[in-house]
């Protein structure tokens, strides 16, 4: 009971807490498989007794050949898991200290013919996989979780918003490999963008409703009209704003857009201040033309390196503007007949068809 009044105080400023189902996570992680054998992984924004991600690799241990999974958690949280909980596995006195679990072994240990989160339980228990309390406090950007980055050969996990940029920097700054969830909205930060126009980082398979909601908690407030109690009893989000962000290779990545319309000018006109086209919907990009073209951000989610290069964003390549005699030095948008237009990408197809003789 102290340990869910400690919690709940100390989350309630945040709103960091938003809990990925696991059919989700199965949903993406199925693409990736090949990556992960004899691989060491990490989720370190993950309470293994309530993370999805911690049940998914625990689970999933032996079919995707793990060398070893480690999980560290912040804090505790506010959502109480039925599963397990902490007391039932370590002799501890406050049940609020961040810890880590380290697994390198996964078998039936009850021996009831199943594999399940008692087994995993009952190996904590007998040693064979190690539950100990952290030092700080779990801070992904903390020395001790940094070291266990470092042992790790992919990380994985739904990271808090709040420290997105932060979040990835570290990622990079340490060449992990990684796949991780994001908000839509992250493709343009300053950080985020270069990264994926220079095909560092990618999305990944599904974006928007590809994830299908988030498990929050009791505080928080049920939004939406998607908003929903499972049969769990776990209040659902339904966000459709998300994305998986990775730099991790996958077959559909390599898959070229069919692109069946050609370029005529009235359809397709030129920004006032930028020497690109505007084509407002993806699947309207047409298939013969060789310059830069504005694309949603949306795009990237059908991108494939090898159909286009990625140019740029609008919001360092739009020129300045004049409009209605006001002058807009650094406008970050493109604009059609003095029209803002929405944030664009800018791209060009690598290997146009030819243009149809008239
Ligand atoms: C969006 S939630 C996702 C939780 C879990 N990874 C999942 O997918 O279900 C982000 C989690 O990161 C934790 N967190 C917040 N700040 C953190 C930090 N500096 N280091 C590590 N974890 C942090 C939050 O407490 C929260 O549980």
């Amino acid at each position: 009971m102290a340990r869910q009044k400690f919690l709940l105080g100390a989350k309630a400023a945040s709103k960091d807490e938003f809990y990925t189902q696991l059919a989700d996570i199965e949903r993406e992680l199925r693409y990736y498989r090949k990556h992960f054998k004899d691989k060491t992984v990490f989720c370190n924004c993950d309470d293994p007794f309530e993370s999805n991600f911690f049940k998914y690799f625990v689970l999933n241990f032996n079919k995707l050949g793990l060398k070893k999974l480690i999980c560290t958690c912040y804090t505790g949280s506010p959502i109480a898991n039925s599963q397990l909980s902490l007391f039932d596995v370590v002799d501890t006195e406050d049940g609020n200290k961040p810890y880590k679990a380290i697994i390198t072994t996964v078998y039936d240990k009850t021996g009831d013919g199943a594999l399940d989160m008692e087994d995993i339980k009952e190996l904590f228990k007998s040693g064979e996989n190690k539950l100990t309390e952290l030092e700080g406090n779990g801070d992904f950007a903390s020395p001790e979780c940094l070291k266990l980055m470092d042992e790790s050969d992919i990380v994985v996990t739904n990271p808090p918003f709040s420290l997105f940029r932060k979040y990835v920097a570290t990622l990079m700054k340490h060449k992990k490999q990684f796949l991780i969830i994001g908000n839509i909205n992250a493709i343009t930060y300053k950080e985020i963008f270069p990264l994926i126009m220079n095909d560092e980082i990618w999305l990944g398979n599904g974006m928007g409703r590809w994830i299908s909601g988030f498990i929050v908690p009791a505080s928080y407030e049920l939004y939406g009209t998607e908003a929903s109690i499972n049969e769990k009893g776990e209040r659902i989000v339904a966000t459709n704003n998300c994305l998986w962000l990775t730099n991790l290779d996958f077959n559909k990545r390599h898959e070229e857009m069919i692109l069946a319309k050609r370029y005529n000018s009235e359809d397709y006109p030129k920004y006032d201040n930028y020497d690109a086209i505007e084509v407002s919907k993806t699947a309207d990009i047409p298939c013969d033309f060789k310059g830069a073209m504005g694309v949603p951000i949306t795009f990237l989610g059908k991108y494939s390196p090898d159909q286009f290069e990625i140019i740029g964003a609008d919001y360092s390549l739009a020129g300045p503007i004049n409009i209605n005699g006001k002058n807009k030095p650094n406008p970050q948008r493109f604009y059609i007949n003095g029209v803002r237009k929405y944030a664009r990408i800018v791209i060009r197809n690598k290997h146009p068809e030819p243009a149809k003789e008239h």
